[in-house]
């Protein structure tokens, strides 16, 4: 298949245009390079742009018959978003709906979307499934569950299928070594507990002390980011078979 990956330059991204074009599948990457490094797209072909510009995208639309599209490119940080909502509101949601738009008007009707835990909100029973209210804490939850929200919308208006993947914490690197995880600055527990590790910061602090747990700190959930792509490969199998909209935690 022909595959656009968008936001394959970061770190989930850049994981699953080595995974899709080892599995064979024709990859374009889009990314504005605001958070992702261009060595980090080995396989396929490259196009800096950004969302925002919807000329791109036609462009980008009019030059490859895709197949599918799978939406990595976001702003990230929960707590950036509280301070500065615009920002995420702008590229999560604003700049998604030009994707779509594009998607829309090109033909292209089934699109992979990285969601997040981040939905639920504050959990009202674990483990949480699908089912669990979406009541998210953050701008950053609420712009990913405002998509979700529109993907509803855009498949009974235009036929466009979806599968929203909500994970929980990414984790881990390529098992060749060729890629790993390098947001700067870096805000994600496992490279600063390997950061602290190895040296290169003297310590790591390790938020919370009253939760119900043996010593008192938060338990998390992760997700190796090779099981995070692997499920995407499922999801566009699902799409392509089955043709209907869907949501799955990872
Ligand atoms: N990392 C996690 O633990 C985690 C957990 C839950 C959900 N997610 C979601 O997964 C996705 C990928 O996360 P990540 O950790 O790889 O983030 P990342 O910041 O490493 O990658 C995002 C990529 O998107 C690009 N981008 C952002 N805005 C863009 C725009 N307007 N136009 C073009 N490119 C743009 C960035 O340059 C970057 O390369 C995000 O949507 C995130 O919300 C991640």
């Amino acid at each position: 298949m022909k595959m656009l990956v968008v936001g394959g330059a970061g770190y989930i991204g850049s994981h699953m245009v080595k995974m899709l074009s080892r599995a064979g599948n024709d990859v374009v990457t889009i990314d504005n390079l605001s958070e992702g490094y261009r060595d980090a797209v080995k396989y396929g072909q490259f196009v800096l742009g950004d969302l925002a510009d919807r000329a791109a995208l036609d462009a980008l639309f009019r030059a490859n018959h895709f197949d599918g599209v799978m939406h990595f490119a976001s702003f990230i940080q929960a707590g950036e978003s509280v301070i500065d909502p615009g920002k995420y509101f702008r590229n999560n949601v604003a700049n998604t709906q030009n994707l779509l738009d594009a998607m829309v008007e090109h033909r292209v009707h089934h699109f992979i979307f990285s969601s997040t835990a981040a939905i639920y909100g504050e959990p009202q029973y674990v483990p949480i499934d699908e089912a669990h209210p979406s009541r998210p804490i953050n701008p950053y939850g609420r712009s990913k569950l405002m998509v979700e929200e529109m993907l509803g919308d855009y498949d009974r208006a235009h036929d466009l299928k979806s599968v929203c993947l909500r994970y929980f914490n990414a984790a881990g690197a390529d098992p060749d070594g060729e890629l790993g995880e390098r947001h700067d600055p870096e805000s994600h527990l496992i490279p600063l507990v390997l950061q602290a590790a190895s040296g290169r910061r003297d310590s790591i602090t390790i938020f919370g002390t009253d939760y119900d747990t043996p010593d008192g700190t938060c338990i998390r959930d992760y997700i190796h980011v090779q099981d995070l792509c692997t499920a995407h490969l499922l999801a566009l199998e699902h799409l392509s078979k089955n043709s209907r909209s869907d949501t799955f935690n990872l």
